[in-house]
């Protein structure tokens, strides 16, 4: 039996805009995460997936429809089982749960992927790169999103903060001083797919206006980096400040998400704003490790359904080994 696990991930600063080739900065959250065991079974089984979360089963081969939810996770049997080299199907049952909430902005699809891979490459006692684990993970993201910038594989397959952007050689966040993050959900779920579609149309008929926005946003997530780099954390509470009114603009936030954030302030958050798609799902705040409770709880008291406390860090090593760039 192999137990792979992948985190979540949060966008600190650049959503949306990275889709149309602006820079984004995105960190791993180890708080919740995907699981995939994967088993030997009897002979002449095939390969059966259970997906305990969204209670379904499905046989990798079956015919199956593109927007059946077990789609995703069977591409990524086929894809990996592909780039292993592993000809005809195997024998084996593979189990997914996850504790990443759904089409909330914490890269539900992509930790599960990226569990599934990293537990069949073990299973057969193969090693894959965080690079070549990250380029399977967006095969699945193309069927989960349509049009990925790539931010959300890349950060939970790396397992480190990133500095993305589309097209370009990943860059690994240097971390001057950690700092620390509330999470906070709204219970609304919003998939990713459709407020991409929306924010595209809305560019389709404004370009110049929304390229202006981009170009804003982009410009915030180079202020970002070099704060990050510089351990000035308070002037990076500003600069989220700053990328939620520019996500409000874009026509992304919601009254739920604006709540929540309007609550972290009121608490003593340095900075909050949405992450991830928006229209639901969760924000975040930076916090002091001293108010980070304070702040979950009001967070809980204005609506949250979840509120987790995070630090970010630059980590020395993933799963206990140096990773692989
Ligand atoms: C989704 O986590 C982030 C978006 O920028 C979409 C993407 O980058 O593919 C909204």
């Amino acid at each position: 039996m192999t137990t792979a696990h992948a985190p979540a991930k949060v966008i600190l600063f650049g959503e949306h805009a990275v889709v149309y080739g602006r820079p984004a900065i995105a960190v791993p959250v180890s708080q919740v995460r995907a699981c995939a065991v994967v088993d030997d079974a009897p002979k002449g089984q095939g390969i059966v997936i259970h997906a305990t979360d969204l209670k379904l089963q499905q046989q990798v081969g079956a015919p199956i429809i593109t927007d059946d939810p077990a789609y995703p996770l069977e591409a990524t049997v086929r894809h990996t089982l592909e780039r292993l080299g592993i000809e005809g199907i195997p024998d084996l049952t593979l189990t997914v749960s996850s504790t990443v909430p759904m089409a909330s902005g914490l890269g539900s699809g992509a930790a599960v992927s990226t569990a599934i891979v990293r537990a069949l490459a073990q299973h057969f006692g193969r090693r894959l790169t965080s690079h070549e684990v990250s380029d399977l993970v967006y095969q699945t993201e193309l069927i989960h999103h349509g049009t990925p910038s790539g931010v959300d594989n890349t950060v939970i397959a790396f397992e480190r903060p990133v500095y993305f952007v589309k097209g370009k050689p990943i860059e690994i966040l240097h971390v001057g001083q950690p700092f620390w993050l509330v999470i906070g959900d709204t219970g609304t779920r919003s998939p990713t797919r459709d407020v991409v579609g929306d924010v595209r149309c809305a560019w389709q008929a404004k370009p110049d206006k929304y390229e202006a926005l981009f170009d804003r946003i982009g410009t915030i997530a180079v202020q970002a980096r070099e704060a990050i780099g510089a351990g000035e954390v308070r002037a990076l509470g500003k600069l989220m400040h700053e990328n939620q009114e520019l996500l409000q603009a874009i026509g992304v936030s919601s009254p739920e998400l604006e709540r929540l954030i309007g609550a972290a302030r009121a608490a003593g958050a340095m900075g909050a704003k949405l992450c991830g798609a928006g229209r639901g799902g969760n924000m975040i705040a930076l916090v002091s490790p001293e108010k980070a409770q304070a702040i979950a709880v009001a967070l809980r008291k204005s609506g949250a359904v979840n509120a987790i406390v995070s630090e970010v860090k630059l980590p020395q090593s993933v799963n206990g080994k140096q990773a692989s760039l």
